[in-house]
């Protein structure tokens, strides 16, 4: 649920028209990006793997955001197995004018650990992330 105790307040974003739609609203895909780098960041707290995005389930839009809210990505850890991690993940808007807090989405995303080959491997192993990208 929204805030609730065991919830970490993941990330905030500043929302800017560039983030906006052709009728001013923000773009669905701009909050599914929030939503899918929240989840790596929660996943990250089970060790510093490459974690790679294998599941989004159902994502409702319930309220409209505007440009210049401040969105607030809110993530849990609901389970776990042998190399995935999955995420509960809430999305709350504070609207620009008045302050006003609303729930915007919820979505369950599960991320998975890889090796440098792509393969799933168990996140209670040592991490190895060095890469070309990560000398
Ligand atoms: C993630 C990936 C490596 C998993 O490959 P795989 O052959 O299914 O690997 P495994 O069978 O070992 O499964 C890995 C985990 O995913 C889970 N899983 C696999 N398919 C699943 C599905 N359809 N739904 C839910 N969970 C699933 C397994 O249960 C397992 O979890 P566990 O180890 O905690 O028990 C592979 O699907 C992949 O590379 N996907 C693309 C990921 C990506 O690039 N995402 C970014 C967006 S493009």
């Amino acid at each position: 649920m929204m805030n609730a105790q065991d919830q970490a307040l993941t990330l905030r974003h500043v929302t800017h028209p560039e983030d906006a739609n052709h009728q001013g609203t923000i773009f669905g895909g701009k909050i599914l990006s929030l939503i899918d780098e929240a989840a790596y960041l929660e996943a990250r707290k089970h060790g510093l793997h490459r974690w790679v995005t294998i599941l989004f389930d159902r994502v409702e839009f319930k309220a409209p955001v505007f440009t210049g809210d401040v969105l607030t990505v809110f993530t849990k850890t609901a389970a776990t197995g042998r190399s995935s991690v999955t995420v509960s993940v809430d999305v709350e808007a504070e609207r620009y004018r008045g302050g006003e807090k609303v729930m915007v989405t919820h979505a369950t995303v599960k991320m998975v650990a890889v090796d440098k080959d792509g393969h799933s491997v168990d996140f209670r192993t040592k991490p190895e992330i060095s890469d070309h990208l990560h000398p």
